[in-house]
This record gives structure tokens, C-alpha cells and sequence, in this order.
């Protein structure tokens, strides 16, 4: 982030006092601070009894080991029992689970009563499949109650999910199946996405010709669209035909707290997407708090909507774990938010009369593009709590969002997490803080985190360094699947006994904490981290390509928009329709998410000595900025011969 963007939210003197009425019924007042204050782990202790246990824990963090953190680990529980089952025994089978919206306009309601049905028979059908407790199961499925359905059977038998973003690539698919070794594969023939059926199959069926997927022995297919899809006899099954012969009826077996839930990938600096490992006991209880406290969940009367993707973490926690653990009445919608129209989410809210909205950065500034009179055609006044997630939200974004979706007076939470925070971690409180716009302000009750310089001693108020957090946390990350020696050098070697977390902050003068983005070189596309590395290696995976620089290039839709540089094979010339080509190229490797917006060719890379690009110059240049110290360079001439290429005013 520049030096001036910075300046501005570091002067951002706006302030929103929480509601009245908010505040007087809040789940959570200022005393959770303190009572964390004085005894952290009694104060975790205490929210581990939101859960059902079948043995409950007398042990609250085992710190012997660390950073491998045991969280409640004598303590045993059923993740899927604690976000179906109890709330159908406690008398609320009949209140609706999900509404669930398809893109096409067809609607269904799910109560928690057909829930437990549901997620028993598909539990038994897993079962049947040979599915046993321990083994990986892949879902690579659209945004529909059955992948909800899928997520909690695994739970309940046990069997960690390893969930794949639907727009993925085979490739991408093929990969992460293979890291987690998984032997089930949960998909369906497509999704509908922007007007149109989109098929998921083929990639499924294309993932499992690579060596590393052999292990995989059954493909579970829901049937959404209808669409014709190819068919392995022997190795796929129908979802409806699978489980609607088993019973309804399934008894849920306790796991060990830090039995593991999930593995999620994110990418990282460097090549592989590392598997996030979440495990039970700890996540539910974090995941479970921070719904009820953030969003100030009244299950009786709210009805949530996180507009994320299930495939991202945001999904996990807000969409199925935290929500369906609160019992809460949710929205899951499958499509886009302009399909058939740009009103669509508003007519949703509308619909449903959605109290609490959660989302991200970027589709705010989107709907901000697409003009103030599009919300205000619909009524909007059942919002009480938004929420934002993924990024820095620009403090006119969070204004825009408070007085047009808000109606200048729902409180507004900027939430800071990570995959690997499990859930969050730093955010207002809608009933407590007095709002900034543009800052996630303070830690929740129970988080310890801070803003350190190089050294990692804590920064003085109104200084700026890296975020981390100082004390373990119930959702935390327990390692990285099959690579405890990555999880250790990625995000504890940096600074001794401290979590780093890789992003940038600062702290006002006030001492809250205002979050600036990734410090190393993941790109934030649309709310997606992509990784620089990710993107090179799959444009050096061209035939046509020797060496190629990617970098994040600041974009006011999309936050950062996918530059590259790129060095052809033997010094061949540019031919037509090659940069298309390569942006195919990179879509069908890593999914078009990560298509770069502009593909620059050139002779030659600045590099250091030691031959590592330098990145921070090629920023400049797809920035359109002077360029910085050019000194460390093995040869500056190259910067001219790379700036002479450019077209004018690029
Ligand atoms: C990274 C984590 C957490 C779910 C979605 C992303 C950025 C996230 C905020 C926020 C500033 C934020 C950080 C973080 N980020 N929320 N409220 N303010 N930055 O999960 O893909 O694991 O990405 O997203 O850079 O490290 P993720």
C-alpha cells in the first residue's frame, strides 16, 4: 500500500457510535474484555460450553509442544451433532436451517429437522462407500445445500473434507487431491453461474487421470443442472440414488477435540498451496464465540447471509460451522450478484429479510461502481449488523456500504482472519466499539495480537510494522498437511514465540489496529490471494516461455490486477494472439482467477545478484510510477529496456 493511501486512513477522523438499541441487547458487552483480561484461557474455558460435548474437556490449551497447540484435548465431541442434531432435540427442528436461492430463481428451505435427515443419509452413504474415520474426502461442488450437507457428513463420521473452489481447474483440483491423499470425491454434473449452467464433472473426471489421484475410489455426484456429463461406471454414483435408500436416522460417534475437521488450501509465496489443517473441539468453540459476538446472532429472530464462496475459509466458518452451531436461519445463494440483474443480493435481502450481511471489499466497491440507485429500489430495512472480510476496506467503501445498504445506521464490522486463523480475530464489536471506517480496530475478547517492528518488539502508538498474534487461540491452524517443518518456517520462525501473519498494520493513535495488506508477494485479486509464484510457474509451463515476473499491480476494482512479464524462448518474436494464449494458458493451470490483466514481453528481468527479480521495480513500472533504487541490480540497463517496451501511457 502507497505512502498516501496510507496517510489518509491514518487520518480518517469519521467515528460511528454503536446503535442504542444495539448496544442495550448486545450479546457482548465490554466486560468480555475484561473477564478475558484476567483469565484468557477461563474466558476460552467458558465458550467451549456453547458446545454439546459427549465427555466435556477439564483440559483447556496444552502449550507443552509449541507452536503445536492441544486445545480442550480430553474433551470429546461430534462436530456435525453440535450444528444439526441438539438444535432439533432443544425444539427447534422446525426452524429453517437454510433458505437456499439458486442463480435461475428456483427457491427451498431446509429446517433443521431435514438437515439431520439429510446429513444422516448422506453420513450412512459415505459409510457405504468405505469412507472410515480419518480418510480425505474432496468436495468440488457449486453453492447449493448439498455441499453443506456433504461438509457436516463428513464431519460426522469423522472423515476430514478437503473442499476445492468449484471455479478451480482440474489441475488445481488434481493437485490438492493429491496432497491430502483423498479417496472419495463429492462433486455434482455442473452449477448455474451467470445465466448459464457451468459444468464441474468434466474437470472431476479430468483431475482423476493424473498418477496422484489413483487412490481415489468413488466420485459422489449431485444431480443440479440436469446437463449431460460423463460417466465411469464402477467409480461415480448418484448422490439422490446413494442416499435416498439409507435410513434417516444416524447416531453421530464423539471424536477427540483435536480430531481433524478440514484441510483448506491457500497459496503461499512460494509454488505449493499449502493445506491449512483445522481440527474440531477448538475451531467450533472460536468459530461459534465469534458468530454470536460479531454479528450479534439472536437465532430466534435473525436471518444471516455470507455472500462467500464455501470454498474459502469465510464459507467454512460463516456459512456452515459458525452459523448452523448458533442454530441461525442463514441465506446461501448459488450465483453471481448481477445475474439476471445488478440488484439481485438486494432483492435476496429483500426476500428473505436478511438482518446480519456478511462479505468483502470488493463486491462493495463493485455494487458502489454499479450505482446508489440500485440498492434503493429495495426495501433494506430488516439489515441490522454488516460485515466485511478479505481485505482492507477503504474507508469510502465502508461509508458507501453503511449509509447504502445500512441506511446510515447499521453498525458496520471490518473483520481481519486468515485461513489460518480458523476465525476471527481482530473486529469492532457491533454493540461496544466506536467504529472507524477502514479499521478492524481490536482483538476480540481472548485474542492476543499486535503490531511489532523488524525485531518484533510492539510498536509505539501511531507507528506502523507487522501484524501478529502473541498468545495461541482456539481456532488456530494446528499445522500444514504432511509439512509441520513448513508450518514452523512460514509463520513461527520470523518472530520467536509470536504467530507472524504476513500482513502489515499499523496502530493509531489510539492503539487500534488499522491492517495494510500482505507484506510479501501474494497477490489480492477480487478478495483472492494468488500467489506471484503460482502465476509464474504456470506462464514458464508454456512451451513458448523461458522466464516470467508477476506482480501485483494496484487496481481500484479488483485491489491488485495480475501483471506479467514475460521472456520468450530463444529470443522468439511476439506472434498474434500469443498473449491470449498465454492467458488461457494460465486460466486452464490455475483457474481464471488468476488470468493476468496485462502480459508484458521483454528481453530481460531485473534481478539481484543473488538472481532474485526484483519485483518492487516491475511494480513501478505496471504501476506507471518512477522507478525506485535500481543500484542492487546486476545490470540497470535492463529497467530502460523493459520501460522502451511499454506501450505509451500503459
Ligand atoms: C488475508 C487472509 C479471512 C477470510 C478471507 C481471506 C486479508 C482478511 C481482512 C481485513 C484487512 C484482511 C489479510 C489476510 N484480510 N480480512 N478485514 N482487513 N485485510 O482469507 O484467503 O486466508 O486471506 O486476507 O491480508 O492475511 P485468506
Amino acid at each position: 500500500m502507497s505512502n498516501e493511501s496510507l496517510a489518509n486512513l491514518m487520518t480518517e477522523t469519521r467515528r460511528f457510535a454503536p446503535p442504542a438499541e444495539v448496544a442495550a441487547d448486545a450479546n457482548i458487552t465490554a466486560a468480555a474484555y475484561e473477564a478475558a483480561a484476567t483469565d484468557r484461557l477461563g474466558f476460552w474455558a467458558e465458550q467451549a460450553r456453547r458446545l454439546s460435548w459427549a465427555t466435556p474437556p477439564t483440559e483447556t490449551l496444552d502449550w507443552s509442544n509449541p507452536p503445536f497447540a492441544k486445545w480442550f484435548a480430553d474433551g470429546r465431541l461430534n462436530v456435525s451433532y453440535n450444528c444439526v442434531d441438539r438444535h432439533v432435540e432443544a425444539g427447534h427442528g422446525d426452524r429453517v436451517a437454510i433458505h437456499f436461492e439458486g442463480e435461475p430463481g428456483d427457491s427451498r428451505s431446509l429446517t433443521y429437522a431435514e438437515l439431520q435427515r439429510d446429513v444422516s443419509r448422506a453420513a450412512h452413504a459415505l459409510t457405504e462407500l468405505g469412507v472410515k474415520a480419518g480418510d480425505r474426502v474432496a468436495i468440488y461442488m457449486p453453492m447449493i445445500p448439498e455441499t453443506v450437507i456433504a461438509m457436516l457428513a463428513c464431519a460426522r463420521v469423522g472423515a476430514p473434507h478437503s473442499v476445492v473452489f468449484g471455479a478451480f481447474s482440474a489441475d488445481a483440483l488434481a493437485t490438492r487431491i493429491e496432497d491430502a491423499d483423498a479417496r472419495v470425491v463429492i462433486t455434482a454434473d455442473g452449477g448455474y453461474r451467470r445465466g448459464a449452467p457451468s459444468a464441474l464433472k468434466p474437470a472431476v473426471d479430468e483431475a482423476l487421470t493424473r498418477p496422484g489421484a489413483a487412490n481415489v475410489r468413488s466420485v459422489l455426484v449431485v444431480r443440479r443442472t440436469g446437463q449431460d456429463i460423463p460417466w465411469t461406471e464402477g467409480r461415480d454414483v448418484w448422490w439422490h440414488e446413494l442416499t435416498e435408500r439409507q435410513p434417516s436416522e444416524h447416531t453421530p460417534e464423539a471424536f477427540e477435540a483435536e480430531h481433524p475437521l478440514f484441510i483448506l488450501y491457500t497459496s503461499g509465496t512460494t509454488g505449493k498451496p499449502k493445506g491449512i489443517l483445522h481440527t474440531s473441539g477448538g475451531y467450533l468453540t472460536q468459530v461459534s464465540f465469534t458468530h454470536h459476538a460479531v454479528f450479534d446472532l439472536k437465532p430466534e429472530t435473525d436471518v444471516f447471509w455470507c455472500t462467500a464462496d464455501v470454498g474459502w475459509v469465510t464459507g467454512h466458518s460463516y456459512i456452515v460451522y459458525g452459523p448452523l452451531s448458533n442454530g441461525a436461519t442463514e441465506v446461501l445463494y448459488e450465483g453471481t450478484p448481477n445475474t439476471p440483474h445488478n440488484g439481485r443480493w438486494w432483492e435476496i435481502v429483500q426476500k428473505y429479510g436478511v438482518t446480519l450481511l456478511y462479505t468483502a471489499p470488493t463486491a462493495i466497491r463493485t455494487c458502489m461502481k454499479w450505482g446508489d440507485d440500485i440498492p434503493a429500489k429495495f426495501n433494506l430495512t430488516s439489515l441490522r449488523v454488516l460485515g466485511s472480510v478479505g481485505e482492507p476496506i477503504n474507508p469510502e467503501a465502508w461509508i458507501w456500504y453503511r449509509k447504502h445498504i445500512g441506511g446510515d445506521r447499521t453498525p458496520v464490522v471490518d473483520t481481519w482472519w486468515q485461513t489460518e486463523t480458523g476465525g476471527v480475530m481482530i473486529s469492532p464489536l457491533p454493540g461496544v466499539t466506536e467504529a472507524k471506517p477502514g479499521a478492524a480496530q481490536v482483538p476480540l475478547p481472548g485474542i492476543s495480537a499486535t503490531v511489532v517492528d523488524d525485531n518484533g518488539t510492539e510498536v509505539p502508538n501511531g507507528s506502523g510494522g507487522y501484524l501478529t498474534v502473541t498468545e495461541p487461540w482456539p481456532s488456530m491452524l494446528r499445522t500444514i498437511w504432511g509439512d509441520d517443518q513448513r508450518f514452523l518456517d512460514t509463520y513461527w520462525s520470523r518472530f520467536e514465540g509470536k504467530y507472524f501473519a504476513g500482513d502489515g498494520a499499523k496502530k493509531d493513535a489510539d492503539g487500534d489496529i488499522w491492517l495494510l495488506g500482505r507484506v510479501d508477494d501474494v497477490m489480492l485479486v477480487s478478495g483472492h490471494n494468488i500467489s506471484t509464484t503460482e502465476v509464474e510457474s504456470a506462464l514458464v509451463s508454456h512451451p513458448k516461455i523461458a522466464e516470467a515476473a508477476v506482480v501485483g499491480a494496484t487496481d481500484p476494482q479488483t485491489t491488485q490486477s495480475i501483471c506479467a512479464f514475460v521472456i520468450l524462448r530463444g529470443g522468439a518474436a511476439e506472434e498474434e494472439g500469443l498473449i491470449d494464449e498465454l492467458r488461457a494458458h494460465v486460466a486452464k493451470e490455475l483457474g481464471p482467477i488468476a488470468k493476468p490483466k496485462r502480459i508484458l514481453p521483454v528481453d530481460e528481468l531485473p534481478k539481484t545478484r543473488s538472481g532474485k527479480i526484483m519485483r518492487r521495480l516491475l511494480r513501478d513500472v505496471a504501476e506507471n510510477r518512477q522507478l525506485g533504487d535500481v543500484t542492487t541490480l546486476t545490470d540497470s540497463a535492463v529497467m530502460d529496456l523493459i520501460q522502451a517496451k511499454l506501450p505509451t501511457a500503459a
